[in-house]
């Protein structure tokens, strides 16, 4: 989950790694630090906190460094202070590593280190490593050999950048379960855990695989073990698209850019009168012979997964699981040659799921991934790719990748159920004509609903404690509307499916608790509003979102936000919206850290 980032070559590296820093601070801001080396020495700076504590170092830095490494973290072993910031020294402070990932075995390591007279400074897993590349290198004199032979006594998870006084210019570098990409200069090199870091000076890049490693300079770079040919991509994120600009948070302006990641889904995917993926990956012949499908996914990836058990009815009769990761990776199933697994994620990097779908892989299994970064793991090592093209997200919140992952599942079921002649033409017209309005009612709906809502979540941010509720579709998007609201305002909030209240949920109700409702227009809306009539008598203060023209909702509650009025099925593209500008203003309110909120980081690369 840290950020690691490495540079070589003829630029200031501390400036650029600096920068590459701040754009990867989205995955972790508990402490940071960057290491330089030069003319046998190597210069370290630490700082508990986020990136720009760094920059009092950076503005004093007067002599030139060409080559450096450095690293964001999320905590995972040791306190998030200055000692266990990255990068860490070996005894004699000639070697700098900076990791990502869990080194599981670190305790016996540590302990044999310690007994050959090796002494720690932090409390991390990291730091066994760079002392484990000092006994080898002690041993040999050959610092390759030494960072190769480390790297086959570890056991967990990593991405590592490595430099050491013994080989200046160049960078050691490996990974396995976490990611690292080499991005390719002209007389320089970069790598980092995630292609924004190095986006505006080169979009060249090599992704390592699963268990490789090597050494970059300004050149060239070299694979350790097994040769293999160098395949260079080059990828087409615009750098400007991760810059906040004038927008206060990443979180707003990629609630503000759904419409638009809409549009760009529906122009690549639907053509004419026909929906197509043309990196499906998987042939149309196993797609209709397809007997069951499990959606694996975490977090609001999950929820976009529920959601679409709900979209595919009335579409299609496959059996459909949708189980969250880390469960699903642990199950005991007996698949078949007919299953197919659908991952979904936004980085396409998270731990949980990319094991998931690599059980489905051992076992024999198709599998695609609905994924948001091109070249991430998930995408490499499934069968089949379906692009959201939501672009870059930075906020930790998830918000335009979750719209844009619903669009791609509603129109992978549209299209699977047309393949299996499950649905007719005409069917499908309707269907894609009423996708293809979205775009312009979210435009609007945010044109009429950003202040109300603004004013709705002032008022609501006094109260201790959320239920979010809905029933059929809108009880996934309740569960997202929860955990947006938890994750960036920390009021505790819960999801539920609104029939179950009377199980349990309805005892925390009283006057100093908030109720979301998702209550659109639908077969199930009497029943919703039945179960309002119930909250409403026991005082709970009610937000609802209905449907435009809805005249009774004004009955229960003055608080209401109106979405457009169109299929049901549909509404969630605004009331995704709704709930996640609510979460947004009530964090707002309350002076939250929005687009890095505590504890949190953007990608879970570990377990
Ligand atoms: O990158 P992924 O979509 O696989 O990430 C999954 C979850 O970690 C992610 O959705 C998380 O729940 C977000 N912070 C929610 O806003």
């Amino acid at each position: 989950m840290c950020g690691i980032i490495g540079y070589t070559g003829k630029r200031n590296a501390a400036k650029i790694i600096f920068q590459g820093l701040k754009r990867l601070e989205y995955r972790g801001y508990d402490s940071c630090g960057l290491a330089l080396v030069e003319k046998g020495k190597i210069i370290l700076n630490k700082q508990a906190g986020p990136i720009a504590k760094l920059e009092p170092f950076i503005a004093g830095q007067k002599v030139f460094f060409s080559t450096g490494i450095g690293h964001t973290r999320w905590a995972t072993h040791g306190l998030a202070n200055r000692i266990n910031a990255h990068p860490h020294f070996d005894c004699q402070k000639k070697i700098a590593l900076a990791h990502n990932g869990i080194i599981e075995n670190y305790f016996t390591l540590k302990k044999e280190l310690i007994k050959k007279g090796h002494s720690f400074r932090s409390q991390t897993d990291s730091e066994v490593v760079a002392h484990l590349v000092e006994e080898f290198f002690r041993q040999t004199k050959d610092l390759e050999g030494a960072f190769q032979k480390a790297i086959t006594k570890l056991q967990g998870s990593f991405a590592f950048v490595l430099i050491s006084v013994y080989a200046p210019g160049k960078i050691f570098i490996a990974r396995k379960d976490s990611p690292l990409i080499v991005g390719l200069g002209e007389e320089e090199n970069f790598v980092a855990s995630d292609i924004p870091a190095f986006l505006p000076f080169t979009h060249r890049v090599v992704y390592l695989e699963e268990g490789e490693s090597g050494v970059i300079d300004a050149k060239k770079i070299r694979f350790f073990g097994r040769r293999r040919r160098l395949r260079s991509e080059t990828v087409s994120f615009r750098s400007i698209d991760a810059v906040k600009g004038r927008w206060r948070h990443f979180m707003l302006k990629e609630i503000y850019e759904q419409p638009e990641v809409i549009e760009r889904i529906s122009s690549f995917y639907v053509k004419g009168k026909k929906i197509h993926f043309p990196q499906l990956g998987i042939s149309q012949s196993f797609l209709k012979k397809v007997k069951k499908i499990y959606i694996v996914a975490c977090g609001t990836a999950y929820h976009a997964g529920l959601a679409a058990k709900y979209l595919k009815e009335g579409l299609s009769q496959i059996p459909l699981e949708v189980e969250v990761s880390s469960e699903f990776r642990y199950r005991q199933i007996k698949f078949s040659s007919h299953d197919l697994v659908i991952s979904i994620s936004q980085s396409g990097e998270t731990a949980d799921t990319l094991a998931a779908v690599r059980l489905a892989k051992v076992s024999g299994v198709k599998t695609i991934t609905i994924c948001n970064v091109m070249g991430s793991s998930l995408v490499r090592e499934s069968d089949g790719f379906i692009n959201t093209l939501a672009g870059p997200e930075v906020g930790v919140a998830s918000t335009k990748a979750y719209t844009a992952q619903l669009a791609c599942l509603f129109l992978f079921f549209l299209y699977f159920s047309s393949l299996r002649q499950e649905t007719v033409s005409v069917q499908r017209q309707k269907f894609i004509k009423e996708f293809q309005q979205i775009p312009r009612l979210q435009r609007e709906f945010l044109r009429l609903n950003f202040i109300k809502i603004k004013r709705l979540a002032k008022a609501f941010s006094k109260y201790g404690c959320f239920l979010f509720l809905g029933r059929g579709i809108n009880y996934p998007l309740a569960l997202e509307g929860a955990l947006k609201l938890k994750e960036i305002s920390y009021i505790p909030a819960e999801g539920y499916p609104a029939g179950e209240m009377k199980h349990g949920p309805i005892a925390l109700i009283d006057e100093y608790k908030g109720v979301v409702c998702i209550i659109t227009q639908g077969r199930l809306y009497e029943k919703m509003f039945s179960n309002l009539e119930e909250i409403k008598s026991r005082q709970g203060k009610i937000l609802a979102l209905a449907t435009q023209g809805d005249r009774t909702i004004k009955n229960l509650t003055p608080a209401v936000i109106f979405l457009p009025s169109l299929q049901e099925y549909l509404s969630i593209f605004f009331s995704a919206i709704a709930l996640q500008l609510f979460a947004y203003f009530v964090a707002y309110n309350l002076g939250r850290s929005i687009d890095k909120p505590r504890n949190l980081a953007k990608s879970v690369t570990v377990e």
